[in-house]
């Protein structure tokens, strides 16, 4: 992973905010899961904004399904603050083939990382979510008091339940032992360091994928799987980092609002508008100069017609995205080809 990938589009040292922030540059900052899309813009995103203290460890080093090591690593490094971008992610067709990994892996990596910073007295800890936590069929855009309205997609149950619940822990622990563990939820992130392995990827990278292949062999056509008329949201990994330092470093009334005892503890983070599958599939044609025509195949699942986050209660905060679409593409196709090589998948 190339960490100095997108600085170019957000270098920004200071926070786009209009409200003052509560410093996260003394603090030791615990970075979970620093390798992976999330994880590696947030690095780039708390060293940007003057953060020196931060700690992280490679799964290699640290496998946080490890209790008594997750134990030993709080102990010792005893952090301020914590952002659990670990987890075990994939697109539609991993969820599928890997139901019981889903769940298992994350209720194990969420179970002890939050529990053990309560135990080290975590200051602040942002629990990474998903959008597919909400209910299949909720009103659009999702609010997060639909949370448990109703039932879940069930391609991806098994990873939303367990997501479900390390959101009640969040709030089960800030109720009976004080803390203040955050949890927000994404929408569709991409950018660079996503994962472009053809079996596992999101939706984005894997039709970046497919049509500079295409384009590099001289394919006539690409099939894009589904009717192409899903609506989703999409942002990129730096406007997320940005939300999540954002919202660790709110002050402490700003803060305290967002975990209060009635509330759960839940914001979403997301662009604020979607657009239609074949629209994005339109967009990464042109940015990556395929010439060819894209084809649907309907008997691959849709999905849900409509994903699109109501992000009010983040706005309402002052925060904005900053990315577009295309420049994100532009950019993740950039860094696409510079590391096709390394790339995972
Ligand atoms: N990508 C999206 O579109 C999206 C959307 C909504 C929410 N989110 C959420 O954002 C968070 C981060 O997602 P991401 O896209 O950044 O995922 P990612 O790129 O797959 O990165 C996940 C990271 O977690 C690490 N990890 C996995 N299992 C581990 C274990 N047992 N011990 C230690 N480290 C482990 C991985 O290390 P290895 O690679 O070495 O295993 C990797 O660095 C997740 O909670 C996810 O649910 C992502």
């Amino acid at each position: 992973m190339n960490s100095a990938a997108g600085k170019a589009i957000r270098p920004s040292i200071t926070m786009n905010n209009s409200v003052p922030t509560r410093s996260l540059q003394d603090d030791k900052i615990y970075v979970a899961g620093h390798r992976g899309l999330v994880g590696s813009a947030l690095v780039r995103r708390l060293e940007a904004g003057g953060c020196t203290n931060i700690t992280t460890r490679t799964h290699a080093e640290l496998d946080l399904m490890d209790q008594a090591s997750v134990r030993n690593f709080f102990a010792e490094e005893r952090p301020d603050a914590v952002f659990l971008a670990a987890a075990k992610v994939g697109g539609i067709h991993a969820n599928n083939i890997y139901p019981a990994e889903f769940v298992h892996d994350n209720l194990s990596i969420q179970t002890h990382v939050i529990h053990e910073a309560w135990r080290a007295g975590v200051k602040r800890l942002l629990f990474l979510g998903s959008s597919c936590i909400y209910p299949r069929d909720c009103p659009q855009p999702m609010r997060e008091d639909t949370l448990l309205t109703g039932p879940l997609e069930s391609t991806n149950r098994p990873y939303a339940l367990a997501k479900i619940a390390g959101i009640e822990m969040c709030w089960s622990y800030n109720r009976q032992y004080g803390t203040r563990f955050l949890s927000v939820m994404p929408t569709n992130l991409y950018g660079p360091g996503d994962n472009f392995d053809l079996q596992n990827a999101h939706v984005l990278p894997a039709l970046m994928r497919k049509m500079h292949e295409a384009k590099v062999s001289g394919a006539d056509t690409v099939t894009v799987w589904g009717s192409g008329k899903p609506y989703r949201e999409f942002l990129h990994n730096d406007d997320m980092a940005d939300a999540c330092v954002y919202l660790a470093s709110a002050p402490d009334a700003v803060y305290s609002g967002l975990i209060s005892e009635e509330l759960c503890p839940l914001i979403n983070i997301g662009w604020g508008k979607d657009i239609t599958i074949a629209d994005l599939a339109a967009l990464i044609r042109e940015v990556v100069g395929f010439e060819g025509e894209l084809q649907y195949d309907a008997s691959k699942p849709d999905g849900a017609p409509r994903k699109l986050l109501d992000t009010s209660r983040l706005t309402a905060l002052g925060w904005q995205p900053a990315i577009t679409l295309r420049q994100g593409l532009e950019q993740t196709y950039q860094w696409f080809l510079k590391h096709q090589d390394a790339i995972r998948g």
